[in-house]
């Protein structure tokens, strides 16, 4: 795909939780790829430093942050150092969550989440929004249209719908809010998903018969982010490739 330039403007920064991979990582680049400098975090300090070595050609401004979302303190402390590096920081991917193949017991994991989602959001929206603010959730298809077979993560995700519609319809005056909710993903935590059997089973009854690229999602992360979206406000978009359509 040719340069794509979705109207940012200059000198503007992204924050990316789980930035050290996957999604978080596709985010990361086309990002800097569109000029934007990038407050990257993650819990994984090497998969972070990967991510700092990929940014490293396009020439933009990087803030390194390794922090666990769901910790007040780091998430804290991340803000005031990602403000402190970069300045103002109007956009933020909330995209950090653990994988539903986690062995977590369901109150903590959605309270890892959930709260997660709304800890960052809270901590960057007291120092940093203004004119063209946005605020994209990683959400998923499962939960909000499928039910899957780990409880916490289809009531995890269903609920963090729930809280950014909450956002787009209260915190308007702030910024923007809007879910972008990834079908099948390849990323490293579906490693070997697609020549599965569930996998075979799942891609015979996506349309567009692939999983989705971490490209793909991060392409319609950055637009909803985008002032090309600026009347786009609380909506829930699936990149399931019409997986969904079919079910
Ligand atoms: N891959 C898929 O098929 C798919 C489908 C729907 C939704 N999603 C969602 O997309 C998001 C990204 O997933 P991915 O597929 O890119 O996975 P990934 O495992 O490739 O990347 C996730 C990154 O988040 C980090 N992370 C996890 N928990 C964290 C925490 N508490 N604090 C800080 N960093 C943390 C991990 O270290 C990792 O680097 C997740 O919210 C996931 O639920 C993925």
């Amino acid at each position: 795909m040719g340069s794509i330039d979705f109207g940012f403007a200059r000198g503007e920064s992204i924050l990316i939780t789980g930035a050290g991979s996957g999604i978080g990582r596709a985010t990361a680049l086309h990002a800097a790829a569109m000029g934007l400098s990038v407050s990257a975090w993650d819990l994984n300090p090497v998969g972070l430093d990967e991510t700092i070595t990929l940014l490293e050609p396009s020439g933009i401004q990087v803030h390194r942050w390794v922090a666990d979302v769901s910790d007040d303190d780091a998430v804290e402390a991340g803000i005031a150092d990602a403000g402190a590096a970069l300045g103002p920081i109007r956009l933020l991917h909330n995209n950090a969550g653990p994988a539903s193949s986690a062995d977590l017991p369901f109150d903590r994991a959605v309270e890892i989440c959930v709260g997660s989602v709304r800890r960052v959001t809270d901590a960057w929206a007291r120092t940093t929004p203004g004119d063209g603010a946005a605020m994209v959730a990683t959400t998923s298809v499962a939960g909000n249209l499928i039910g899957t077979g780990s409880a916490w993560y289809s009531a995890s995700k269903a609920a963090i719908m729930g809280y950014v519609r909450h956002l787009a319809a209260y915190r308007a005056g702030e910024f923007r809010s809007n879910g972008v909710a990834p079908g099948m993903t390849d990323t490293p935590r579906l490693a070997g998903f697609r020549e599965s059997d569930t996998g075979q089973q799942v891609l015979a009854r996506i349309p567009l018969q692939r999983m989705a690229s971490a490209d793909d999602i991060a392409y319609a992360t950055l637009f909803l982010l985008s002032p090309a979206a600026s009347y786009i406000n609380g909506v829930f978009l699936p990149v399931d490739g019409g997986w969904m359509v079919t079910q």
